[in-house]
């Protein structure tokens, strides 16, 4: 928990695009110190410069979440240059589309490295700072695919719900200690996260049926997403209000309540969008 966003400090992880920038700008606007991790050298020395030329009081530091010694150098670097830390946005992560059967063992690798280690490494390595001080805020950036499933997206949908199951432990575990965690479940944002592969090292191309899975994806995510500012305002929100469930959308409640119906039925997964557009009874 915490009182005041004004001059503390933040860590937000893929800080220089997508949602992660939104929340690197309305920190700014509260009055935050940000310290942005980002992967990408060129897109970081960029959003910082900016917003640093702007006035802001942000340090860029390159980051890998999968890799547990960046995120420690992350967090040595924020106290050296901040002093303390006190809100901590584990948001970085990719996804890939197709079928599970198709899935190769290199897409897990990867998904999972980022979604569900790079989450837990920001949790092991800051969460010990934030009860030792005895206030802060841990924001999760996990999705509304964390909450339901759908098809042609579940190696994303697993490591979504994964990160949903350990927020939540997460709060049990922290709130006591007068740590707020948050859990940040977005329907669509207008961002990269279906040109994910941007951001992939292994050499793994698009597969031709991932291609054809992202097309509409990224058709609909321009057409219909939020801006990453919306996202942003319900984290604020969120901090503020010590709220564990951070929703962009406000449907999606009603998307989980569908799949716990099916589960209180005993009945197969139905479609959890059916009965949202009044496909289904
Ligand atoms: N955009 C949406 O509709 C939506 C919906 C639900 C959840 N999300 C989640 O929001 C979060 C932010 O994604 P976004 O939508 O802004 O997409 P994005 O692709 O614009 O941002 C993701 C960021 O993660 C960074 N990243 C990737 N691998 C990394 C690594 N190994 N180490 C450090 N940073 C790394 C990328 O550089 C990128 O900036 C993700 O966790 C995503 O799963 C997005």
């Amino acid at each position: 928990m915490i009182d005041t966003l004004n001059t503390r400090t933040a860590v937000v992880t893929g800080a220089a695009g997508g949602i992660g920038l939104g929340f690197t700008e309305r920190f700014i606007a509260e009055g935050m110190r940000v310290v942005m991790a980002h992967i990408a050298e060129v897109a970081l020395a960029r959003e910082a410069t900016r917003l640093e030329s702007a006035g802001a009081d942000v340090v860029g530091v390159l980051t890998d979440v999968r890799d547990p010694s960046s995120v420690a150098a992350l967090r040595d670097q924020t106290l050296s240059a901040f002093g303390a830390v006190h809100v901590v946005c584990n948001n970085a992560g990719v996804a890939v589309a197709g079928s599970m059967a198709e899935a190769t063992p290199a897409d897990w690798r990867w998904v999972v490295d980022v979604n569900i280690l790079g989450v837990a490494h920001g949790v092991s390595v800051f969460a010990p700072l934030l009860v030792e001080q005895g206030e802060g805020h841990i924001v999760n950036t996990a999705s509304e695919a964390g909450l339901v499933t759908n098809d042609f997206i579940g190696v994303y949908c697993a490591t979504k719900h994964a990160v949903v199951g350990l927020s939540e432990s997460l709060w049990r575990e922290l709130h006591p200690k007068g740590v707020g965690v948050s859990c940040l479940c977005p329907n669509l944002i207008n961002t990269r996260i279906f040109e994910s592969e941007r951001n992939r090292d292994d050499g793994a191309g698009v597969r031709p049926e991932e291609a054809a899975m992202l097309a509409p994806l990224r058709e609909a995510i321009e057409a219909t997403g939020l801006p990453p500012s919306a996202a942003a305002d319900a984290v604020v929100d969120a901090i503020g209000a010590d709220r564990f469930w951070v929703f962009t959308h406000e449907f999606t409640p009603s998307l989980a309540e569908a799949r716990i119906d099916d589960i209180n039925a005993g009945r197969n997964p139905t479609d959890p969008y059916a009965a949202l557009l009044g496909g289904a009874d």
